[in-house]
């Protein structure tokens, strides 16, 4: 029984990871409040990942004024700073990182491996949140519950989580599966819960990594996001549809124009895809390879919509960790794509950079700069929930 790779793991293929004798073994068994006792007042993923958080849970949050219970908090609850709440809780581990953000009017020191059960009233919260924390918890399944618990009637339970965590403290089962299977896990809570609708998830990834980042440099993308969330049953009345953000690396494309481009690149010698300036590419030397030609053209502009929904494509394909360039054989006038495992990949072959530099040509043409990314409203209903 395999995981499918677009994302929906086979119930019962997460159902057997989660039965594992192992499954909620950690590396550091010690007590999780020493582990957290030093404050770490930091961001946990990207500035372009915390963006699309901030974007989706501010589509998903649509009641007036709610009451929010952010779930294993430290400094940054990821709400829209627009958006009024009328009471915002934070439980988490270290008192320091919880008075330090902002967002909370209440502060709770709670170790919910030690004692899973929240200390609320039934059908306190209009929402809990929990992000890239999950893979933490040692008894998911009475957490799901509580947080079930604490929910209001068609309250919403938004679980967040990415690719980076504190390898001492991870549960094994979370280190151990893939990517895709993580979502069919949390899903698999979710049902185990019994008291969820059913659940949807959100997918982004392969947005370029801020060039301000601290792992810029090793030419990975920005930290994904995957996301799963549910609403708990019951009657709910008078309350807006919740909108799912759309991912922002899955642009639109015209195709036919994509294609007429790519009818005239020996001209212009452009990508078809983002337009920006090709870069003449020695090809390496590997007796392995029969390269058609010495010289190639290849578009390195890591903003390229190619370059970014590649990691995505490449993904649904179960492959991770690979996107592909724009490739242009001047001999034979094709285009073709040639695989990358990074964004310094090939880069040592360069022989004439895109002489207006490594991504701004294509954001001077008019080509979208994900770094500074709509707002969400531009993902709403016309769009359609969708997952890119
Ligand atoms: C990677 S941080 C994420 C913090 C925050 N949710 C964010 O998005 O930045 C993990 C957080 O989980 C909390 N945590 C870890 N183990 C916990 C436990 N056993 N009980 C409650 N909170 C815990 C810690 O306080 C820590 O701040």
């Amino acid at each position: 029984m395999s995981p499918s790779p677009d994302g929906r793991t086979d119930p019962r293929f997460a159902r057997t990871l989660l039965q594992r004798e192992d499954a909620f073994l950690r590396e550091d068994e010690g007590d999780d409040a020493g582990f957290y006792e030093q404050p770490r007042l930091v961001s946990h993923l990207d500035a372009t990942a915390l963006n699309t958080v901030e974007r989706l849970v501010a589509g998903l949050i649509v009641e007036d004024d709610p009451v929010v219970l952010d779930l294993m908090a430290s400094v940054d609850s990821h709400l829209p700073s627009r958006r009024e709440f009328s009471h915002v809780t934070g439980l988490g581990l270290n008192e320091e990182e919880l008075r330090a953000n902002p967002a909370l009017a209440n502060r709770v020191v709670h170790d919910l491996n030690a004692d899973p059960v929240l200390p609320f009233e039934g059908g306190t919260f209009d929402v809990v949140l929990n992000v890239v924390s999950v893979e933490y918890l040692t008894r998911p399944f009475e957490v799901f519950r509580e947080v079930g618990r604490v929910l209001k009637p068609g309250g919403l339970f938004l679980v967040v989580f990415s690719t980076r965590w504190f390898p001492p403290k991870v549960v094994r089962v979370w280190e151990d599966a893939r990517e895709e299977e993580r979502i069919g896990i949390v899903e698999e809570l979710f049902r185990e819960a019994g008291v969820f609708g059913n659940s949807e998830y959100f997918i982004s990834m392969g947005l370029p990594r801020p060039e301000d980042d601290r792992y810029f440099s090793l030419g990975v993308p920005s930290d994904p996001v995957f996301a799963v969330f549910a609403e708990k049953k019951g009657l709910v009345r008078d309350r807006g549809t919740r909108l799912v953000l759309r991912d922002p690396a899955q642009l639109d494309t015209d195709w036919a124009a994509v294609q007429s481009r790519k009818e005239t690149v020996g001209e212009t010698m452009e990508c078809p895809h983002c337009q920006g300036t090709l870069s003449k590419w020695e090809v390496p030397d590997d007796p392995c390879i029969d390269w058609p030609n010495d010289y190639l053209y290849l578009c390195f502009n890591d903003f390229c919509p190619f370059v970014v929904r590649g990691w995505r494509f490449m993904w649904n394909q179960g492959i991770l960790g690979t996107s592909y360039r724009y490739l242009y054989n001047p001999l034979k006038g094709t285009s073709t794509t040639v695989p990358i495992r990074g964004l310094t990949d090939l880069r040592p072959g360069i022989v004439d950079e895109d002489p207006a530099g490594r991504f701004r040509s294509a954001i001077k043409k008019g080509i979208p700069d994900f770094s500074g990314m709509t707002p969400v409203k531009e993902y709403g209903p016309k769009l359609g929930p969708s997952r890119g």
